[in-house]
């Protein structure tokens, strides 16, 4: 698995740029520290100017020299890589510029034997795909869309316990970025203010058991405009922007929900369920609340007594009886319609 995004880069000559916090670094230093012939120094800034850095010409005491004014707002794997502060998640980085599904992309290297932590990026799909076949539009520069490839100790069984610390994972990390509260609807659709902000897709690896792995994919809407969704979504789908008035550095999105991922895997890892199950209800908030809920081809309408995204509900139904529907065979939970306290 290579490194993608800006092959063609001089990361040396970046990197000192960097180091200098958008002071000037004169041009003989620059050479030196990436190993640049003087005659090569202007086509490499070229390059970087070229891939969106904003790379100044100045002469302080009247020594040529360069000075960092501005980033990308690109998802390059070295940009990843320098902001991100976790343990072992994004460790090896696939930054694309396009592709159909970052979950295939991940799910063909974790096929390859890429290690747990594996990150694929990319800046657009072109057939990004959500839970129950439905598609997740991710056109390109706006949002986050990316996938790890997880190697829990018992795939099989983690899968269901996966999809929950996702859920938190990526709602705990965005609430802590903007402090704004979110809720998430049945298993892990993340809202704010009632409408969809990000949801997972977590998908297993048919490979021999040893090798078994998980895909997490996540998309999420950062600087989307209201009218930059497609018609079939523009009422159900909200961005970061949209909601805070804030257009954000995706990179430091990214960052941000990787750590809040890595802790909440990390916990599940070390045997914590009850943990994100306790995380995961009150962001549900459907305890108590009369709900329809599908499961196969069937309706139910009832409160909701009980509620886990492990066990499933427990639902008292009208007639005074109450039906426990196993999660996995729970598709859809809604607020019913016509309650007037859940129907908000
Ligand atoms: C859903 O809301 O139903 C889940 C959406 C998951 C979308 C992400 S974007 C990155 C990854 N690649 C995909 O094709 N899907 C997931």
């Amino acid at each position: 698995m290579t490194e993608d995004g800006a092959p063609w880069l001089c990361l040396p000559l970046l990197e000192c740029l960097v180091a200098a916090h958008g002071g000037p670094v004169e041009r003989e230093r620059l050479c030196r520290e990436a190993g640049l012939p003087g005659e090569d120094l202007p086509g490499e800034i070229d390059r970087l100017r070229d891939a969106g850095y904003v790379v100044e010409r100045v002469h302080p005491h009247g020594v040529a020299a360069y000075r960092l004014a501005g980033f990308p707002d690109r998802l390059y794997g070295h940009e990843v890589r320098r902001r991100l502060s976790t343990s072992w998640i994004g460790r090896r980085i696939l930054s694309v510029a396009v592709c159909g599904s970052t979950n295939d992309l991940a799910r063909e290297l974790a096929g390859r034997g890429a290690p747990a932590g594996s990150l694929v990026l990319a800046e657009e799909q072109t057939a990004g795909r959500g839970r129950g076949r439905r598609r997740w539009h991710s056109p390109p520069g706006l949002g986050l869309c990316f996938s790890l490839v997880l190697r829990p100790r018992s795939p099989l069984r983690s899968a269901a316990l996966l999809q929950a610390a996702a859920a938190v994972g990526v709602a705990h990390g965005i609430m802590k970025l903007t402090g704004r509260p979110l809720t998430l609807r049945w298993p892990n659709d993340v809202l704010m203010n009632g409408k969809k902000l990000a949801g997972t897709l977590v998908e297993a690896i048919d490979v021999e058991p040893a090798e078994a792995a998980l895909v997490a994919g996540i998309g999420l809407n950062v600087n989307q405009t209201a009218e930059s969704f497609p018609f079939e979504i523009a009422t159900e789908a909200t961005s970061l922007l949209v909601e805070t008035g804030l257009r954000r550095n995706r990179l430091d999105v990214l960052c941000a929900v990787l750590c809040s991922l890595e802790e909440w895997y990390d916990r599940m890892e070390r045997g914590e369920s009850a943990a994100i199950a306790d995380a995961w209800r009150p962001l549900c908030c459907l305890l108590g609340r009369r709900v329809r809920l599908r499961r196969g081809d069937r309706e139910m309408a009832g409160v909701v007594k009980e509620l886990s995204p492990l066990t499933g509900i427990l639902l008292a139904t009208p007639g005074g009886g109450e039906v426990r529907v196993a999660a996995e065979h729970v598709s859809l939970v809604r607020p019913d319609p016509d309650d007037p306290v859940t129907a908000k």
